[in-house]
C-alpha cells in the first residue's frame, strides 16, 4: 500500500529541502504517491471532492512543509478547512473516512531544536506548536502519528547537510 504525501511549498523551485525530499520519493512510486498543493492549486482554489476521493484512497498519509510563522504554509490551513468538512470527515452524518487511517507530519525548519524549548528563544517545543494538527486530526478519528522534522537549515544550509536528511526522512516514512 502506498504512503500519500500531500506537499505544500509555496516556492518549490528555491527549495532546498522539500524539493529534495520529493526528488527522493519520486525515486519509488510504488511506495510513495506526491501530491503537491501549490501546482495542484495554482490559483489556491482547491477541488474539495477529488482531495476527500484521494484522502480515501491512502491508509497513510503524510503532510510535508517548510515551517513558516510557526504553523504551515497557507494554503495547507486552507485545505483542511475546506476539505474536512463537516458530514464527510466528522458529523452524525459521517463515515469517519480517515478513521484509523495513519496520518503524519513532515516538517523543515530554519531554526535549531534547541531553540524550540523551555530554555530557548522560542520557547515551546515542536510537539507542543503543532498540537492544532493533532487535534484536527483526532477529531476525525485518524492514527496521527508523530512527526518527522529535520531542523536548522537557516544555519546548515549545505548540500551535505540537506543530503543527510533524506535517508532519515525515507527511514521514518518505512517505520510510518
Ligand atoms: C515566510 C517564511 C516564514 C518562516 N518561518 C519560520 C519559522 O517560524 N520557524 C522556522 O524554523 N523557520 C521558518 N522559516 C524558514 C523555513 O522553514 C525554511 O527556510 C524551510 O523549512 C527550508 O525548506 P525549503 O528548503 O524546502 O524551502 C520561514 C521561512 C519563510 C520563507
Amino acid at each position: 500500500m502506498q504512503t500519500l504525501i500531500i506537499v505544500t511549498h509555496p516556492d518549490i523551485d528555491s527549495s532546498l529541502v522539500n524539493k529534495r525530499w520529493i526528488e527522493a520519493l519520486r525515486k519509488f512510486p510504488d511506495q510513495y504517491v506526491v501530491h503537491q498543493l501549490h501546482q495542484t492549486y495554482p490559483d489556491g482554489k482547491i477541488d474539495v471532492k477529488a482531495e476527500q476521493k484521494l484522502m480515501e484512497k491512502y491508509d497513510k498519509i503524510v503532510f510535508q512543509f517548510p515551517y513558516y510563522w510557526f504553523n504551515s504554509p497557507w494554503l495547507l490551513k486552507k485545505w483542511f478547512d475546506e476539505v474536512l468538512t463537516h458530514g464527510w470527515a466528522y458529523g452524525s452524518k459521517s463515515g469517519y473516512p480517515l478513521s484509523g487511517k495513519k496520518i503524519a507530519l513532515a516538517i523543515s525548519l530554519g531554526v535549531g531544536e534547541d531553540e524550540l524549548r523551555p530554555s530557548g528563544i522560542y520557547k515551546y517545543p515542536l510537539k507542543e506548536l503543532t498540537r492544532p494538527f493533532e487535534l484536527s486530526l483526532e477529531y476525525v478519528k485518524a492514527d496521527y502519528r508523530p512527526f518527522f522534522a529535520y531542523y536548522g537549515i537557516e544555519y546548515h544550509s549545505t548540500p551535505a547537510y540537506i543530503e543527510k536528511s533524506v535517508p532519515l526522512y525515507l527511514e521514518f516514512l518505512k517505520a510510518l
